[in-house]
């Protein structure tokens, strides 16, 4: 089945990239949509960022691939013969925003599956990242 991981990575953080690691193994391929929440005003627009997920995704990562999208995720899912939207949660706020997200998008006909964050990553966030100035370090392959 493919799955789509969608999100505004601004930046991607070691959090993003557990979501991506362990949806890999449970997906035949992972499409890492690099979407927009209108939300969030980020610095750089989608194909920046999607530049900047493609940079760190480790080249055995075979089955992953970045894409840039201004549209609704749903529709790029439809489009796309996607079975199943992945998000991350850290905490119960992520849970209930998740929650309506995802009951919106299984009304547009897509699934959504959690992947509750690593404890030791639960406290990383893009804003976190932001704030600091800069990503945390990226070891090879693993996040
Ligand atoms: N571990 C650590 N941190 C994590 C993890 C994890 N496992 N998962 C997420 N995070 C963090 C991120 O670092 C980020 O931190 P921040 O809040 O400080 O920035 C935060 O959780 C979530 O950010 P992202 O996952 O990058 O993306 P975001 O939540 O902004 O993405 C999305 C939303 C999926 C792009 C949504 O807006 C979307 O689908 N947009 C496309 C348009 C669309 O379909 N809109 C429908 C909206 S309908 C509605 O809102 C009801």
């Amino acid at each position: 089945m493919r799955a789509v991981y969608p999100g505004t990575f601004d930046p991607v953080t070691p959090g993003h990239m557990d979501v991506v690691e362990r949806a890999r193994h449970l997906f035949d391929e992972v499409v890492v949509l690099v979407a927009v929440n209108s939300n969030k005003q980020p610095g750089a627009d989608e194909e920046e960022r999607a530049a900047a997920v493609r940079a760190v995704l480790p080249v055995e990562w075979t089955s992953v691939t970045v894409v840039a999208w201004s549209g609704l995720t749903a529709t790029w899912c439809r489009r796309h013969d996607v079975g199943v939207i992945v998000r991350g949660v850290r905490n119960t706020t992520d849970l209930q925003n998740e929650s309506r997200l995802a009951a919106m998008n299984q009304s547009l006909g897509v699934p959504t599956v959690f992947l509750p964050a690593q404890p030791e990553l639960a406290a990383v966030s893009s804003t976190a990242v932001r704030t600091l100035g800069k990503v945390p370090p990226v070891s090879s392959g693993r996040w």
